[in-house]
């Protein structure tokens, strides 16, 4: 039997501090249909949050620290992927802390935060993590702990911060705690989910603008199985190339052109041409594909995946064998109206929007045409689309 996250989060919770959590976070994985490396460029981007999600059982704990550890007043979190916890003293390491002395892996997202939230105040807590979001697909596994670890934060000193707020200080935490320039698109995600709807959102002016999903239309997640490592520098290089784009354009961001001007080749390197031709195309797809949505026109939506598809892997190139075998095999198969890469690229997952009635059909025909071609397995997540982070109290 399967049992869903947020009750593997209580029983660990239990089984660790031999007591009863007082609140649940759970913060979703996203998915962006489309819009794709265009928050970065001040632009717009058409993400979904989905029903795999990431829980902290928690409950404050000014009683902490246990007799004997040693260690002051600190946030606790266990994990049921890892043996070692997260802890971060309170209160937590300065903002100039060198990474040498931070801490790593999953739990730099978690003392991230905290140094974020550092000034309005942290109580002592603790937590336990339990998670159904696949790591390192580009689903935003990270997007979601530090959305938690914010709302877990937040709501136990007794703050409600607005989503964005939420949302700005979670990339902070990733970009200057954690090392990763990566823009505002996961966490807006991740934070401003809403049941049944995709979210349209300005990058610029930051406004979320739901739109809603066609009943009869699934999001169909397509993990490839393909992880990549190095993922980082390509993006940082993606980044760099777009701001020397607008800058030889005369332009504060890519997201201020409607299209390339006549004389774009002859004032940008190759390179450069190739990227902003990409995101000024993308940019202008999100619009159409919501507008598409709004109207129940599955055609129409799934085609302009399939141009962003070849955008992003020709133009941009950040697609890879696996991405283009499933966008491929997906877009061949029975009741699929388009497909692409979805994330930051080079691997993990595609997305597919698929004809609700012929799930079956697609499934079947997708999964013998992906093996032919990348020769491994994939695993299919057909999605809904649901609510941002958020906390209850249990019982
Ligand atoms: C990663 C980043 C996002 C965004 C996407 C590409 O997921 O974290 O900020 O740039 O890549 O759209």
């Amino acid at each position: 039997m399967v049992v869903p996250a947020a009750l593997r989060a209580v029983r660990e919770f239990v089984t660790a501090y031999g007591r009863e959590p007082t609140h649940l976070v759970r913060s979703p994985a996203r998915v962006n249909l489309i819009g794709e490396h265009t928050d970065y460029n001040d632009g717009l981007c058409l993400p979904v949050a989905i029903d795999r999600e990431l829980c902290i059982a928690l409950r404050r704990a000014d009683d902490l620290p246990a007799a004997g550890t040693g260690i002051g007043a600190h946030l606790r979190l266990v994990s049921e992927q890892d043996p070692t916890p997260a802890v971060v003293p309170l209160p937590p390491p300065a903002a100039d802390t060198p990474p040498p002395a931070r801490a790593t892996g999953w739990a730099r997202y978690v003392e991230g935060v905290a140094v974020q939230l550092a000034a309005t105040g942290l109580v002592p807590w603790q937590g336990a993590l339990a998670s159904d979001i696949p790591l390192g697909a580009g689903l935003s596994s990270s997007a979601a702990l530090e959305l938690a670890v914010a709302v877990a934060c937040t709501h136990l000193a007794g703050a409600v911060p607005a989503p964005t707020e939420l949302a700005r200080l979670a990339q902070r935490a990733e970009n200057v705690w954690v090392g990763a320039a990566t823009g505002l698109l996961d966490q807006l995600a991740c934070v401003g989910g809403i049941a049944g709807h995709v979210l349209r959102i300005d990058c610029r002016t930051l406004t979320v603008t739901p739109v809603p999903l066609p009943a009869g239309l699934a999001v169909v997640v397509i993990d490839t199985g393909s992880r990549r490592q190095l993922v980082t520098s390509a993006y940082a290089d993606r980044r760099a190339e777009c701001a020397r784009a607008a800058r030889a354009l005369g332009v504060p961001a890519l997201r201020d052109l409607d299209a390339l001007p006549a004389d774009a080749a002859s004032r940008l390197d190759p390179v450069a041409l190739r990227r902003a031709r990409f995101v000024i195309a993308e940019n202008a797809r999100v619009d159409v594909v919501a507008g598409a949505l709004a109207r129940g026109d599955a055609e129409t939506a799934g085609r302009l995946l399939l141009a962003g598809h070849r955008g992003i892997r020709d133009d941009f190139e950040v697609s890879g064998p696996e991405l283009d075998a499933a966008v491929a095999a997906a877009s061949g198969a029975p009741g699929c109206f388009g497909a692409r890469m979805t994330g930051g690229g080079f691997a993990g997952c595609a997305v597919a929007l698929v004809d609700r009635d012929r799930l079956g059909p697609f499934t079947a025909a997708f999964q013998p045409a992906y093996s032919a071609r990348a020769g491994r397995e994939a695993v299919l997540h057909v999605c809904s689309a649901v609510a941002g982070t958020s906390v209850t109290a249990l019982r």
